[in-house]
């Protein structure tokens, strides 16, 4: 972390977190992550949000650094998530005067995770209260299931800032320089991606502030140009797809439905299709397929029959695609079996759950190897699906 001053009187306390396994028990991260945290020194100090428990003490240490001698007055909790929320009670201990800013789901939840005693230290807020600390004031946004119940945003009036919890948040440590969009996108579509409609009433109802900055809970903090990534969250969150393109997600035991997959690929591309994706479900990041999924307008779905079922990297696949509320888009299947193929039907009916997808008919099935037959008959299906 090199530049903690965000503005000349608030400062970043978060960590970089470089050696964690996954995130969340199942996100890859190849950066590492940050838990972003900020102080204000005003009349009054205000902690923005504690970090995961990994890095409480290199926090602590930031903390203390950053008042430099002062108390600290108020801890605003965003988010009960341990990965923000971790450090509430340490920090009660280590501060026993400060007071604890949050809405009425946010003291339940303070209460399941530790034993506190809240006595004189709660401050209830409800949507656009306001909290006065000097020249900041902070006024609170309630966004309920974004993605968890007790979330909240604050808008910081004096320097313009939106304090937006895990929304604009991104995968990546502080200290990498990689592109914003493609690590945020696989952040945004597989932790909030199922609350599109709740992300969609958070951004109407902060529309009408004048934000100069934003500060996630994760990532990049946010300075220049923030209609670009405001406009990202909008598309995302309402399902819309970013980009005409194709992801190809292929489920293949022994290789042949992977070669009907990179053979769909090269059909596609013949067509002029400039953006063409493909993953192999049973090794690549099962996150950045979903993120492919809903980044293109069109997906294409080949998969071995197994058992009588489908080969279980694709059936996880469509698990989570239906988990994240995919919808809205057009589908094609290709689907191999040997004596009976089943994978069409199967995915077909896990598509069903989902609102909105237009399946591209009819179907390709391919008894083993593709042959002469097969292949014309995907590019059949290439000309009716784009
Ligand atoms: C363990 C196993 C189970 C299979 N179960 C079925 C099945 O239930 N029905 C079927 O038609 N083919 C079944 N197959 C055959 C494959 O679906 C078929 O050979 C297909 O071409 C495999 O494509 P791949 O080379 O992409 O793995 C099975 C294959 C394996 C290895
Ligand atoms: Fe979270
Ligand atoms: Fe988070």
């Amino acid at each position: 972390m090199t530049d903690t001053k965000i503005t000349e009187s608030i400062i970043y306390i978060g960590t970089d977190d470089k050696t964690i396994d996954l995130f969340e028990s199942q996100y890859v991260v190849p950066n590492g992550i940050s838990y972003n945290s900020y102080v204000i020194m005003d009349e009054k100090t205000v902690v923005m949000d504690t970090v995961d428990a990994r890095k409480s003490k290199e926090w602590l240490k930031n903390l203390e650094t950053a008042l430099d001698g002062r108390d600290a007055d108020y801890l605003v909790v965003s988010h009960m998530e341990p990965d923000h929320a971790a450090n509430i009670a340490v920090l009660t201990e280590k501060y026993p005067n400060i007071q604890i800013v949050g809405n009425s789901k946010t003291f339940t939840m303070i209460d399941q995770f530790f034993d506190i005693d809240l006595t004189n230290r709660k401050v209830v807020v409800k949507e656009g209260d306001n909290l006065s600390v000097g020249i900041h004031t902070l006024q609170f946004f309630m966004a309920p299931m974004v993605h968890w119940p007790e979330v909240m945003v604050t808008y910081e009036q004096h320097s313009k800032i939106l304090f937006s919890a895990d929304g604009f948040g991104k995968f990546g440590a502080l200290d990498t320089e990689e592109e914003w969009t493609c690590e945020a996108r696989r952040y945004y579509f597989n932790i909030i991606g199922k609350y599109g409609t709740q992300v969609q009433a958070l951004l109407k109802k902060t529309a009408g502030l004048d934000i100069a900055m934003i500060c996630p809970l994760h990532g990049t903090i946010l300075k220049e140009n923030l209609g670009y990534y405001i406009g990202k969250y909008n598309t995302w969150s309402s399902y819309q797809p970013e980009e005409e393109g194709v992801l190809i997600a292929f489920a293949s035991i022994h290789g042949n439905t992977a070669k009907a997959a990179y053979k769909m690929k090269d059909i596609l591309e013949a067509k002029g299709v400039r953006k063409v994706k493909i993953t192999d479900l049973a090794r690549d990041d099962m996150a950045e397929a979903v993120e492919g999924a809903f980044q293109y307008s069109h997906l294409v779905l080949a998969a071995a029959t197994y058992d009588g079922g489908l080969f279980p990297c694709m059936e996880k696949f469509l698990n989570h695609l239906r988990a994240k509320n995919y919808q809205n888009r057009d589908v094609a299947l290709i689907e191999n079996g040997s004596w009976a193929p089943a994978a069409n039907k199967l995915m077909r009916a896990a598509l069903e759950n989902m609102k909105e997808i237009r399946i591209c008919e009819p179907a390709v099935t391919i008894k083993s190897v593709l042959k002469a037959d097969t292949e014309a008959a995907m590019n059949a299906m290439a000309e009716v699906f784009l």
